[in-house]
């Protein structure tokens, strides 16, 4: 049994954004205070930069997400904020994607406590409140809006900082921010939120809560990607997915996923599809995610070609291996006779 943490605050709906100002406000009240805008480079130079209520004395940070969030890397922006004032900010505000929240989350956490990233990636390892921050997602499907971890990769392995102080204290959900993702972006990231919903549905680690969000989820994305578009709609579907497996546990995509991009560097949306349309033997849904690949015309390449060594693939296997939790979710407690390392590898090289 688990203690579960929610967002509490949420605006939703087109124009939402404008409601930060007001709030930013209350929150400077100090002569001394700050507001540190953690934006996804993408958003560098674009229009909605200036929609954002940024005064002089904020600090604004522009998160490279090329890859991956590096721990060594957030230590890196931690430090900058650190060093930008003798005090600390008020808030802490996240601007993009699943990388940009998660490199904000982890942000406001290390300003309060001693330490590098890593130190922190792991289950409860967070002793000190964090900076007061507020999540703006850019794009649809990690559910990093409403979750309790903030995953990184550190040197060894990726893996988040789970903790009821990773949650944001406040969301804002505005759908016209979504109107200017790439659609290849958009499907992989939103094709994360099937998988959550999936993997928490078809996992033994849910309860009556994660199964209602899940269920709800689930029959959203479908009207959503088979039926009609709806951006405000596909903001609620991705939290709730999030919520659903936060509260319960990924499957076995994600562990698979993790392999793939630790090793190839891919991102999380594009390797969660690339991991989940092998998988028909353990989730019939994947017949569903293929119907909404074709209507949105993508074709998945095969990623593991000869470029890839077995040494890597290794690698990939030994990283999914390490995902225990989940992979008991999926399996039971049995799982490592049921799904052995030659499992893996041949569902690696299908990819
Ligand atoms: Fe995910």
């Amino acid at each position: 049994m688990r203690n579960s943490k929610f967002v509490q605050h949420y605006y939703l709906g087109s124009g939402a954004l404008n409601f930060l100002k007001p709030l930013l406000e209350t929150k400077r009240t100090a002569n001394e205070s700050f507001v540190v805008f953690v934006i996804d480079h993408f958003f560098n130079g674009k229009e909605v930069i200036n929609q954002l209520p940024i005064t002089r004395d904020d600090l604004v940070l522009f998160a490279d997400t090329t890859d991956e969030p590096r721990a060594e890397y957030i230590d890196d922006l931690s430090d900058k904020v650190k060093s930008y004032k003798p005090y600390l900010p008020v808030v802490v505000i996240g601007i993009g994607g699943g990388s940009t929240l998660d490199i904000a989350k982890a942000i406001s956490i290390l300003l309060t406590n001693p330490g590098l990233a890593q130190d922190y990636q792991g289950w409860d390892l967070v002793k000190h409140k964090p900076v007061y921050k507020i999540g703006i997602p850019t794009i649809a499907g990690t559910g990093a809006e409403f979750t309790r971890t903030a995953v990184m990769t550190s040197k060894v392995k990726k893996l988040g900082m789970n903790s009821d102080y990773s949650v944001f204290d406040q969301v804002f959900l505005d759908p016209d921010l979504l109107k200017t993702v790439p659609k290849e972006q958009f499907i992989y990231t939103a094709m994360d939120c099937f998988v959550h919903n999936v993997e928490s549905l078809r996992g033994s680690q849910n309860d009556a809560m994660t199964i209602a969000f899940a269920e709800k989820s689930l029959e959203m994305m479908k009207d959503i990607f088979l039926g009609e578009m709806d951006l405000e709609k596909l903001l609620v579907a991705s939290g709730m997915g999030g919520i659903a497996v936060a509260n319960s546990n990924v499957g076995i995509c994600h562990p698979l996923s993790y392999g793939l991009s630790l090793v190839l560097n891919l991102h999380h949306g594009y390797s969660i599809c690339i991991a989940f349309n092998q998988l028909e033997e353990y989730y019939p849904e994947v017949a569903e995610f293929r119907r909404i690949l074709e209507k949105y015309q993508i074709v998945l390449p095969k990623i593991i070609n000869e470029s890839v060594s077995n040494k890597d693939i290794d690698r990939m296997a030994e990283a999914t291996l390490k995902n225990e939790r989940p992979l008991e979710n999926a399996f039971g407690k049995e799982w490592r006779t049921i799904f052995t390392k030659e499992k893996v590898i041949d569902l690696i090289r299908k990819m």
